[in-house]
């Protein structure tokens, strides 16, 4: 898909990887940017980038009557991005329910939710992509981030549904598997990180080469040692607490 004169939604835009989104789609020559937010006085600094093209859009990602007017709103996009996150840190046997209810309700219920909000926008302006953040922690798992991990999990699967489902409707389902990056997310954690740049260029190099599923910056490395051994990335994982 070609990303100049493109128009894009992008979830969680306030901060993080949302922010980079916006950046770079700006610098590709998109010709709007919907940034969006569940708290749209944060989208300050998102909308500074250029306040001629960032569009702010208030959007909590588990809210069906915001999900519905953002989609009424922003009835020009052909390109969703679907990033806003949330990680709860904890083991499987003591992790909080309201923290896997949370992840799952964003990471997984909210991703679906508002990919059938704008399917229907996206295929009415003759059809475009829709791209799925998700991790390398959606097939293996860092025991430390339980709920991430299952709502991650279940979010792939559900992606690669909604993409037989859309493809006939001209809309590709793009997943993008980063590593970990270095946004408030995993501040705390003391890990090897990408920059979101980095991650965001890699991604929408892949958009626009058409690829399915994207490893960004050094998700291809450990991508790679994962599909020649499973196990031994699985065990490598099991230490990360
Ligand atoms: N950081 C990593 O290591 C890493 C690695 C792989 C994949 N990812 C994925 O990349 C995406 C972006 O992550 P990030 O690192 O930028 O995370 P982040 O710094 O924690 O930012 C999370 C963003 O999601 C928004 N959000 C959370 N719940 C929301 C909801 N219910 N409705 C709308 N927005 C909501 C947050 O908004 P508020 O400011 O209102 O909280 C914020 O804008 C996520 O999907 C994450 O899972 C991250």
């Amino acid at each position: 898909m070609e990303l100049k004169d493109s128009v894009a939604l992008v979830t969680g835009a306030n901060r993080g990887v949302g922010r980079a989104y916006v950046q770079a789609l700006l610098t590709r020559g998109a010709g709007k940017v919907y940034a969006s937010a569940r708290n749209v006085s944060a989208l300050t600094s998102t909308i500074s980038l250029d306040p001629g093209r960032v569009v702010p859009v208030e959007l909590d990602v588990t809210s069906s009557r915001q999900i519905t007017a953002a989609a009424a709103q922003a009835s020009d996009v052909t390109l969703l991005i679907n990033n806003a996150g949330s990680l709860t840190f904890g083991g499987a046997l003591d992790v909080a329910q309201d923290g896997l209810d949370r992840d799952m309700a964003v990471n997984n219920d909210g991703l679906r939710e508002v990919t059938r909000a704008f399917a229907p926008v996206i295929a009415a302006n003759g059809g475009g992509a829709v791209v799925n953040m998700l991790t390398l922690l959606s097939f293996v798992s860092a025991p430390g981030f339980s709920g991430y991990n299952a709502s991650k999990a279940a979010a792939w699967s559900m992606s690669m549904s909604l993409r037989a489902y859309l493809r006939p409707k001209g809309i590709g389902v793009i997943n993008a598997f980063p590593a970990g990056i270095d946004t408030d997310m995993l501040a705390g954690v003391d890990a090897p990180k990408d920059l979101p740049a980095d991650v965001v260029r890699d991604v929408l190099n892949g958009v626009e080469a058409g690829d399915e599923d994207i490893y960004p910056a050094s998700a291809a490395e450990v991508f790679e040692a994962w599909r020649a051994n499973q196990k031994a990335v699985e065990a490598m994982f099991a230490t990360m607490r």
